[in-house]
């Protein structure tokens, strides 16, 4: 039940952004480009990836805090629990972005929508399928109401 994981990176991340307050807050930004690096072992596991219009990355926020079980934005003096958030500072600091895939050459994928540092460890990737990806009715209410007051 409680045993431990072990996971391997499978390649890493280059980004225009050196330092963790210079990364957008989120990673729907299309203004900069990143170039995924995949590792060569892992190379065959990129077969068929060029025909994806978008994927799904996985990484790990390796430079995180991972005891906080709750968390308040800035902005925003109420804590919320960090399962309800989209924080890097988690138990197991693990991302998630959809990434428009512009082109495959070999091993490095270049992408839109990131928002991590350089050097970021990439965990996965994974194709994007509009129908099982998209939940147009997704809500976060903590959020919405805070928005509206
Ligand atoms: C709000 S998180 C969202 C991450 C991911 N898109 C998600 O939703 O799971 C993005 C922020 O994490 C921080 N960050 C980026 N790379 C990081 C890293 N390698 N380790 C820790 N924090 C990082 C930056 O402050 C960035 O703005």
């Amino acid at each position: 039940m409680r045993e431990q994981m072990t996971l391997q990176p499978i390649g890493v991340i280059h980004s225009p952004y050196a330092t963790v307050e210079d990364c957008p807050a989120y990673s729907e930004s299309r203004e900069q480009t990143y170039r995924i690096e995949v590792f060569p072992e892992y190379a065959p596991a990129l077969n068929s990836v060029e025909t994806c219009t978008h994927i799904l990355a996985l990484y790990w926020m390796h430079l995180a805090r991972r005891d906080l079980l709750t968390q308040g934005y800035r902005w925003d003096n109420q804590p919320h629990g960090t399962f309800a958030l989209r924080s890097p500072h988690r138990p197991n600091p693990i991302a998630l972005a959809t990434c428009e895939l512009l082109r495959l050459k070999g091993r490095i994928l270049t992408v839109h929508g990131l928002d991590c540092v350089d050097g970021t460890p990439l965990l996965d990737i994974k194709p994007c399928f509009a129908d099982i990806d998209g939940s147009p009715d997704a809500r976060v209410g903590w959020w919405e109401r805070r928005t509206k007051e």
